[in-house]
């Protein structure tokens, strides 16, 4: 089942999510956040974005790499389900990247976050695991991350930036824009 995809205002967003128990309830989820996040080309989703306030994201980094492009990081056959993920560590280096965001589309911008991360979490199996990622893997997990605590990527732009994109982001919330995948809207008329 494909999810409406939350958009931008919602108070979902701003959720700091509960951690969840396994159940055949939360396997159906996951299998519906992969469907969902596929069919809109994303490389992740969080379940916030689908307006449920619990500790799962799913990760697929293979949308970063083109069909007969080197692939020295990995990312094509990344595809992973983080559940009650905490970040455990994180290194002082950062980079910037340009960040997008399926609930805010067609806004980017570039955010500085830590090179590397250490993270706890469980898999669909519920195995125990304690990674360490970086680069591109590692920016798409502090970004999935950052929704399961209620935060968006849009918060790291400068206050400059941030006003020039009130308008759009007003629009986002009212459901004025043309998106490729189904949405939900805060402040849709009905
Ligand atoms: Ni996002």
């Amino acid at each position: 089942m494909i999810y409406p995809i939350v958009a931008y205002g919602d108070p979902v967003l701003r959720e700091k999510c509960k951690p969840v128990e396994n159940s055949e309830e939360l396997q159906a989820i996951i299998e519906n956040m992969w469907e969902t996040m596929q069919a809109a080309h994303g490389v992740g989703l969080a379940a916030p974005q689908i307006g449920k306030a619990i500790r799962v994201f799913v990760v697929d980094t293979s949308g970063f790499v083109e069909e007969g492009e080197q692939d020295p990081e990995g990312l094509g056959d990344f595809r992973q389900v983080f559940i009650n993920a905490q970040i455990e560590d994180s290194s002082e280096e950062e980079f910037a990247f340009n960040e997008g965001c399926l609930s805010i589309p067609e806004v980017r911008g570039d955010v500085d976050r830590p090179e590397e991360i250490t993270i706890r979490y469980r898999d669909a199996e519920w195995n125990e695991h304690v990674e360490t990622f970086n680069g591109l893997k590692g920016r798409v997990i502090q970004h999935e991350y950052d929704h399961i605590e209620g935060k968006l990527f849009t918060d790291y732009l400068s206050p400059l930036r941030k006003n020039m994109l009130k308008k759009r982001l007003g629009n986002i919330s009212a459901g004025k824009i043309n998106v490729g995948y189904r949405m939900r809207f805060p402040k849709a008329k009905r």
